[in-house]
């Protein structure tokens, strides 16, 4: 079996929390399914490249599991786009597989992930493809400086359930026990938004600007 874990963060790999989502994810297929063939995807930001190569790569897999960040509570434009060019492409021989996915979200609630994973839902139905799980996961923006946290720690354990579901349903033919999951961290939502809220001025600081500027609406008349 090949499973193509594609990254959908326009971040990229080094600066985003859908990379190490997806390498978590992985090590805990590898746990249980040695043989299955892993590969790495990151979907490219611009259109303007050949695409036949990223196609390619996503029609020779058995099984797809993406992670994309949550923007205006659907997916980035680039996946969107990626999507449309898969669906333009597919032909009556192309294969069915697999698919699962999570979205992960700048806010603490995980279930404000859920209509991304219905778009995705949507997408798999409309080309003959099996939607199998969806993972909803809020407070995703500290995932990626907290990659040292084990996953088998009290803080990331609901996070690592999800994760060991997509993993056993790999090879169940029945339907998914549950085929949405939505989790976050365990850390109280207040003081996450402290730090949230902490986060803005410091970056804000870093960039050269000042304080007052966070408050500008440029496309107000
Ligand atoms: C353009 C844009 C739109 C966003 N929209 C939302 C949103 O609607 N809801 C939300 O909770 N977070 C939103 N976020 C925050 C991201 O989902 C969040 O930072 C996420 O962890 C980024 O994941 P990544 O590092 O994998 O790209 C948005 C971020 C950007 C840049």
């Amino acid at each position: 079996m090949k499973i193509l874990f594609i990254n959908g963060s326009p971040r990229g790999e080094k600066g985003s929390s859908s990379f190490p989502i997806l390498k978590d994810l992985a090590g805990v297929i590898t746990e249980v399914h040695e043989n299955f063939e892993q590969n790495f995807l990151t979907l490219p930001r611009s259109m303007k490249g050949d695409p036949a190569p990223v196609l390619k790569q996503m029609e020779e897999a058995d099984i797809w599991v993406f992670a994309m960040p949550l923007y205006v509570d659907t997916l980035p434009s680039h996946v969107l786009r990626w999507l449309m060019e898969y669906q333009k492409s597919r032909t009556p021989e192309s294969l069915s597989r697999r698919v699962y996915a999570v979205v992960n979200s700048g806010f603490p609630e995980p279930e404000q992930n859920r209509e991304a994973l219905k778009v995705l839902e949507l997408f798999c139905r409309q080309n003959g493809l099996e939607w199998r799980i969806g993972i909803g996961m809020g407070m995703g923006e500290p995932y990626k400086q907290m990659v040292q946290v084990p996953l088998k720690s009290f803080f990331k354990s609901d996070i690592l359930r999800a994760y060991e579901a997509v993993r056993d349903d790999l090879n169940r033919e029945s339907l998914p026990e549950k085929p949405l999951c939505f989790v976050r961290m365990r850390w109280p939502v207040w003081l996450y938004r402290i730090q949230g809220n902490m986060g803005w001025p410091m970056r804000v600081k870093q960039n050269g600007m000042k304080k007052s500027e966070i408050y500008a609406r440029p496309y107000v008349l």
